[in-house]
């Protein structure tokens, strides 16, 4: 879809001559070692360590490779999510904060490599990551100060900085040296030929609508057959349906993208704000030494909020702060977050052969692929040093109890003012009321952010069946 010369795509999903053939959907019943569900980062990083290890593997997805979250990401692989070392090491404790950087080390290595042994073409490229503030209040500039500390305690390239290549002042920022970043399609293309030459099977356009566990064996039925496998993998963003009650325990956020290019050189660094709103850069060799993709503008999945006046305050922001020759692409994706603002990896509460990794807070892509190799060291009876801080099954200490109870109260009040906007359809998921995106043209759901076609196919989940969109009371 384009509109004055700007594309509305996500600028790493709209490069056509460059998709993969798409692969047959499921048809008929089948059997396997190993099924995953969802070809995002985190699925086909599982299903290739679960190939490798001499599984029989398949991935069944519902739209395409690349089609969910990380076909929509910033792509910045890297350790620095934001500011979260001196929560980690207040909340949980040194060693539990330094499992989570050793976990996103771990996910950054593993990503390098692959690249390098398979040759993938995504332009991964080395770069310092920045977290900055332009903020003057010494409460901003301390959490800077600490984390700083924090990080370079747990072994990461870190330092205080004062300076930066962007092109206005930062009072204080955190720097981390030898990240990554790639074009996050070409490199789950590149995963994907590996899963197939490692013997796996890819089943686009199928999706999942149940998942149960029977004497041993795990049940995942589709719209056109049942895989019947040992071990099932739920890599669906948040796991589908009802299985391990995530979807209360999470929140969906959505955020605005922009590729542009400028008249002068972009950002060599990766950049992100802790002010708010929060803005994200990174360069975009794609689109030339002067491209570069902008995001931010992030809230609720479904919250009252005119979303093209959203697109239009980034592109404000980013022709305020930069050159800005064009603007190539706009695009918007969501991601889950959690209360202690870490990951659930590993197997929920009373499955055994069933596994979700979620609630990656907008930084799953070091940490979905260390998600897929503690899935797959699971599945293979191995231990993983660091999977501890992501435990699928714990119960989240007091101080998050409000963010949760805050997060459902948001559900209840969406089931109860859901009825004051009769016209608007349920979402299928648990009834909510949704709401109407204007600019992207989905029927949104506040309560757990599943999103709609306008005639009402599931884009994502937790929903697995479409919406009636007639539907009216
Ligand atoms: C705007 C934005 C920018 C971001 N930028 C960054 C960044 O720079 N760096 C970073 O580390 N992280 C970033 N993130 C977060 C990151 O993109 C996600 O955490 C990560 O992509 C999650 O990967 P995944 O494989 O778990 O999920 P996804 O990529 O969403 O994959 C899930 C797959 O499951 C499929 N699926 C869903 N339901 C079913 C079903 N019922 N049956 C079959 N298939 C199903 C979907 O179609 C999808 O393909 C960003 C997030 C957002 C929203
Ligand atoms: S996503 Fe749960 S009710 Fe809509």
């Amino acid at each position: 879809m384009s509109s004055n010369g700007v594309t509305h795509d996500s600028v790493w999903l709209d490069d056509p001559e460059r998709w993969r053939e798409p692969t047959p959907a499921l048809d008929g019943d089948a059997e396997a070692d190993v099924v995953v569900v969802g070809a995002g980062i985190t699925g086909l990083t599982t299903a290739l360590l679960a190939a490798r290890d001499g599984n029989r593997v398949v991935v069944l997805e519902a739209r395409r490779v690349g089609d969910g979250t990380t076909g929509y990401t910033t792509g910045k692989v890297t350790a620095q999510h934001s500011l979260v070392y001196a929560h980690l090491v207040e909340w949980a404790g040194h060693d539990r904060a330094r499992q989570y950087a050793d976990a996103s080390r771990a996910g950054m290595d593993l990503v390098a490599s692959l690249v390098d042994e398979l040759e993938i073409d995504c332009s991964l490229t080395r770069a310092d990551a920045l977290v900055y503030t332009t903020s003057d209040e010494s409460r901003t500039i301390r959490a800077m100060e600490d984390e700083a500390v924090a990080a370079r305690r747990l072994a990461l390239p870190a330092s205080l900085v004062s300076e930066s290549d962007l092109p206005f002042a930062i009072t204080a920022g955190v720097l981390f040296t030898d990240q990554l970043h790639l074009h996050p399609r070409r490199y789950l293309d590149g995963l994907a030929d590996a899963v197939v030459a490692a013997g796996g099977v890819i089943h686009e356009d199928t999706r999942v609508t149940d998942v149960s566990e029977e004497r041993g064996q795990v049940v995942v039925t589709t719209e056109n057959g049942q895989v019947r496998a040992t071990h099932a993998v739920l890599a669906t963003l948040l796991p589908i349906g009802l299985i391990g009650g995530y979807f209360a325990r999470t929140r969906p956020n959505l955020s605005y993208g922009l590729a542009v290019r400028l008249r002068t050189e972009a950002p060599a660094a990766m950049t992100i704000s802790v002010d708010e709103p929060t803005h994200s850069t990174r360069p975009w060799p794609d689109g030339g030494p002067n491209g570069l993709i902008v995001v931010g503008g992030g809230h609720e999945v479904g919250a009252d909020v005119d979303t093209e006046a959203r697109y239009a305050q980034l592109e404000e922001w980013a022709r305020a702060t930069f050159d800005v020759a064009e603007v190539s692409h706009r695009w918007s994706a969501h991601d889950y977050t959690t209360p202690d603002r870490v990951p659930y990896v590993g197997r929920p509460p009373l499955h055994q052969n069933l596994y979700v990794a979620t609630g990656f807070g907008k930084w799953g892509l070091a940490n979905g692929t260390a998600a897929g190799i503690a899935l797959s060291n699971l599945i293979a009876g191995h231990d993983t040093p660091w999977l501890d801080i992501f435990d699928a099954g714990r119960i989240e200490g007091v101080r998050s109890v409000p963010t949760l109870v805050e997060g459902n109260v948001k559900v209840a009040a969406e089931l109860v003012t859901g009825e004051l906007r009769r016209e608007a359809p349920r979402c299928s998921h648990m009834g909510c009321r949704l709401r109407w995106n204007d600019a992207e043209e989905t029927w949104d759901c506040r309560c757990h952010g599943s999103r709609f076609g306008s005639d009402g196919p599931v884009l994502a989940g937790p929903a697995v069946k479409p919406i009636d969109v007639g539907e009216a009371g």
